[in-house]
């Protein structure tokens, strides 16, 4: 009798007299800290959706970005990121710099990134899409220049998971937080690695040393993910499209960031980047009435929720100079865009005249 779905496996140990049972990968299915059969099945379909090598699934996307910075940095080495990214990944990085490790930061672009890399540098982290302006970053001319300086270059690939595949590219490697889009109903967190080009063995046994597996029972919720992910990132594109149209005529709305515009700045790099286009539901805009009119929007919202995450089935709102961009000191959000007045939405799959007419009377009409 085989089951319709892969069970989850919610057990610490497995039993061991005398031969243990082998993994696809040589690992002794043992202990749970180790390996999980639920927790491998999602490896499997991650490093399928990424075109990976293989892939390993942690407790959050910050556990996936500690594996990568502990398994790839040593003390002298640089990392380079873009200083629009998501906040935990900047100051973790930073404080690597109590273990001998340097940080580059760079604006959020490939032109910067390329002219900020050179031999000394070790690892380059970059997010396809910022947040919250959502800038789009050519991770093309970003890979082919760190391939040049023998640097290992990872994409946080959170924002468009299945329209781009920066393995493609040539990039060593993905992280998902597979909290948002993949797992996808804001009740789970998750993280992964997935790679074309890295030390597998290495990510086993520093996940294995830092304690960060995913649990069975989150794996196995990201696994039902996995399974509607591309339906609802269709859903959730189509909708935030609507809506960053709906806004781009509104008079109470003075700009909106959405790469799906065509009349965005980032439309182009976009449409070469991604297989499909669909650009993600994470939409940003200025509210014409100030940092006033983005509060009292944030409280007249009854269908779209203010609350800081993305990529679930719910629409969400919030406020980033309290959230995403709380700890970033102010010359940098000035430089980047991120002002007292701006929203992100992370728009879901609901129906799209129900969220319009709640913009918009939250708008105030
Ligand atoms: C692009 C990006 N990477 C990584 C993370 C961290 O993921 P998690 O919250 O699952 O630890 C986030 C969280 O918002 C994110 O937006």
């Amino acid at each position: 009798m085989e089951p319709l779905h892969n069970p989850i496996y919610l057990t610490v140990a497995f039993k061991q007299a005398g031969e243990t049972a082998l993994s696809d990968r040589g690992m002794d299915l043992k202990y749970s800290r180790e390996e999980n059969p639920t927790v491998r099945e999602l490896e499997h379909r991650l490093a399928s959706l990424e075109g990976g090598v293989d892939a390993i699934a942690l407790n959050s996307g910050m556990a996936a970005i500690s594996l990568l910075y502990v398994s790839t940095l040593s003390a002298g080495d640089e990392v380079l990121l873009p200083m629009e990214g998501y906040g935990t990944t900047i100051q973790l990085a930073e404080e690597l710099s109590k273990f001998g490790v340097r940080v580059k930061l760079v604006y959020p672009s490939a032109d910067s990134l390329v002219d900020a890399m050179g031999e000394g540098t070790k690892l380059v982290l970059v997010e396809t899409i910022t947040n919250p302006t959502l800038k789009v970053i050519d991770v093309e001319k970003v890979v082919k220049r760190a391939r040049e300086v023998g640097a290992t270059v990872i994409v946080d690939n959170t924002f468009s998971p299945l329209v781009f595949r920066p393995l493609k590219l040539g990039a060593h490697g993905v992280v998902h937080s597979l909290t948002k889009y993949i797992a996808g109903h804001n009740d789970v967190l998750g993280g992964a690695l997935v790679w074309g080009a890295l030390e597998g063995e290495e990510l086993w046994h520093w996940r294995r040393r830092l304690g960060s597996i995913i649990q069975p029972l989150d794996a196995w919720l990201t696994i039902r993910g996995v399974k509607t992910l591309e339906l609802r990132f269709e859903r959730q594109s189509k909708n935030a499209l609507a809506i960053a149209e709906f806004l781009s005529e509104h008079p109470k709305v003075k700009a909106v960031h959405y790469p799906g515009l065509r009349d965005d700045e980032y439309h182009g790099i976009a449409r070469k980047l991604f297989e499909r286009p669909l650009f993600g539901g994470v939409v940003s805009f200025r509210h014409a009435g100030g940092k006033n009119g983005a509060k009292d929007f944030l409280c007249s919202l009854r269908r779209v929720f203010p609350s800081p995450s993305l990529g679930g089935v719910e629409s969400l709102a919030s406020y980033p100079i309290i959230s995403a961009a709380k700890t970033m000191p102010s010359e940098r959000r000035e430089l980047l865009g991120i002002t007292a007045d701006l929203i992100r939405l992370s728009v879901g799959i609901e129906d799209l005249d129900t969220l319009i007419e709640d913009l918009d009377r939250a708008l105030g009409g």
